[in-house]
């Protein structure tokens, strides 16, 4: 099996070798886990160490914050940009109606060719559908109150538009990482409860704090069509980046 290798230092020998090909991978963590941290450098690393082009498509930041994000690690993604190596795409679908978004998506990455792709998130996307799609489905279908009784409500709205835009990251045969909010406490591994089933792979992070300590973990919750080890491992944040430690005590679990 064709693997693309993670770029985060220890995390390939938990995948036994990597990502399996063109999978689409759910990385879930909570706020502040190290989500972004983590795609730009799975992007990055693809780039220098196995010259595999990259996009990173966000809905949450600037071009100036991920260079800001970036640029403290000792990744420069402006020249990275320039070679025509990493494409970073800022949507604000506030402003644009998400089907063109998706289209515009579509072609740029038919045109760069990435073999990494990362979407960070599908949790504010899930918003911008909620709050901006829904009107508009309702619109389309005239506003009538039955389709209300249909059990058309905001949240049937939101996951079907995840559904969908799912279906097409993963029509693109790029090797992707869909970055999600992982709620501090749900029985799902999702806001929109929907994409950890939908993603081929599931990688949890979480930031835990036992007594004044803060650290990072990190769960590889499901990898289909390979093995994998299942424990939970402690993450850091290097000079270099985020890497894997010990795998933790029974006490953490
Ligand atoms: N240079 C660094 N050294 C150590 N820790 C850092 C460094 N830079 C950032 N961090 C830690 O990483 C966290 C932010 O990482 P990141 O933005 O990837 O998180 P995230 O999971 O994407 O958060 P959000 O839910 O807000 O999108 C910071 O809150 C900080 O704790
Ligand atoms: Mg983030």
């Amino acid at each position: 099996m064709d693997r693309i290798k993670t770029g985060i230092k220890g995390l390939d020998e938990l995948l036994n070798g990597g990502i399996p090909k063109n999978h689409l991978v759910l990385l879930s963590g909570q706020t502040g886990a190290g989500k972004t941290i983590f795609g730009l450098q799975y992007l990055i690393k693809g780039i220098m160490d196995y010259k595999e082009k990259g996009i990173f498509i966000t809905f949450e930041q600037t071009k100036d914050d991920v260079f800001l994000q970036t640029k403290q690690f000792g990744w420069n993604i402006k020249d990275l940009e320039k070679k025509g190596l990493l494409k970073i795409l800022c949507f604000k679908p506030t402003k644009m109606h998400l089907t063109i978004m998706t289209e515009q998506l579509e072609k740029d990455v038919k045109e760069f060719a990435p073999v990494r792709l990362v979407f960070d998130s599908i949790s504010t996307y899930g918003v911008y559908a909620e709050t901006i799609s829904y009107f508009e489905t309702m619109m389309d279908l005239g506003l009538k109150k039955e389709n209300v009784n249909l059990g058309l409500t905001p949240q049937s709205v939101t996951r079907k538009m995840i559904m969908e835009i799912m279906g097409k990251i993963k029509s693109f045969g790029v090797t992707t990482l869909v970055i999600s909010e992982l709620p501090e406490t749900s029985n799902f591994l999702s806001r929109d409860t929907i994409s950890e089933f939908m993603a081929d792979g599931v990688i949890l992070l979480y930031y835990t704090k036992i007594g004044g300590e803060a650290f990072g973990n990190i769960e590889i919750r499901k990898m289909r069509y390979t093995n994998h080890k299942h424990g939970l491992y402690f993450t850091k944040i290097v000079k270099k980046g985020i890497e894997i430690g010990e795998e933790c005590s029974e006490m953490i679990r």
